[in-house]
């Protein structure tokens, strides 16, 4: 099954309770938080408290998204403010940290997962791939919503959808960064499930119309 998560980063701020809650009416499946500390990536989003207050009218899952330096620091807080799903960067710490943060994670409650920025090679996840029950494979360098989507990283996407496979076939795969209807399908093809879209979600006239497509149904006619 396609899974639809989108971005709050490209969300009316000032109305963020409104499109939250609007998020339970179009057919998407997960909330995609993107948490950022101006040091990991260069730009600086929201934190533990809007997590907790999200969590509290969310009605779908919540999908944390942490592109912060070192970040077992903060994993039990995330997960204690409602994150279901939790994902760090393989970039963000040394190896043995990764691990440890990736089991912290499970051992609280929550589903982990692992990430790679664009120049990171696929290879990357293997070590940690029997942890994890999702890879978020980065389709733009993070830091900002409505960047254009790389296809230079499908080659990535799908030695890592083999691996899934072969490795932890109940394992999601998860793609975010310029996900709109015509990178969707390029994603769904090469084994992504999960579609992360931000500013495209948020821009669309008719969202549910925009998920339906996005997951694979026919493309309406108007
Ligand atoms: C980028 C974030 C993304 C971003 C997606 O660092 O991780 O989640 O908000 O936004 P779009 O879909 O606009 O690229
Ligand atoms: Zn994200």
């Amino acid at each position: 099954m396609i899974k639809v998560a989108p971005s709050i980063l490209s969300a009316d701020f000032v109305n963020l309770e409104h499109d939250v809650r609007s998020l339970g009416k179009t057919g998407v499946d997960y909330v995609h938080v993107d948490v950022m500390d101006g040091n990991f990536v260069p730009n600086i989003t929201v934190g533990i408290p809007v997590v907790a207050a999200i969590k509290r009218i969310s009605p779908l899952p919540l999908d944390v998204h942490l592109m912060i330096e070192r970040p077992i620091r903060y994993v039990s807080q995330f997960i204690r403010a409602g994150a279901d799903l939790l994902t760090i960067h393989v970039e963000a710490d040394t190896a043995e940290q990764t691990r440890r943060a990736l089991e912290q994670i499970r051992a609280l409650g929550a589903h982990p997962s692992l990430s790679l920025k664009p120049g990171t090679p696929a290879e990357a996840v293997l070590p940690y791939l029997p942890l994890c029950d999702m890879i978020l494979v980065m389709t733009v360098e993070p830091g900002f919503g409505g960047q254009r989507f790389m296809s230079d990283m499908i080659p990535k996407l799908k030695a890592i959808r083999g691996w899934i496979d072969e490795i932890k076939p109940d394992c999601e795969l998860e793609v975010d960064g310029g996900v709109n209807i015509q990178t969707a399908s390029i994603c769904r093809e090469n084994g992504a499930n999960v579609l992360v879209t931000g500013s495209a979600y948020f821009h669309s006239p008719a969202p549910s119309a925009f998920v339906r497509t996005v997951k694979g149904g026919l493309v309406a006619r108007s």
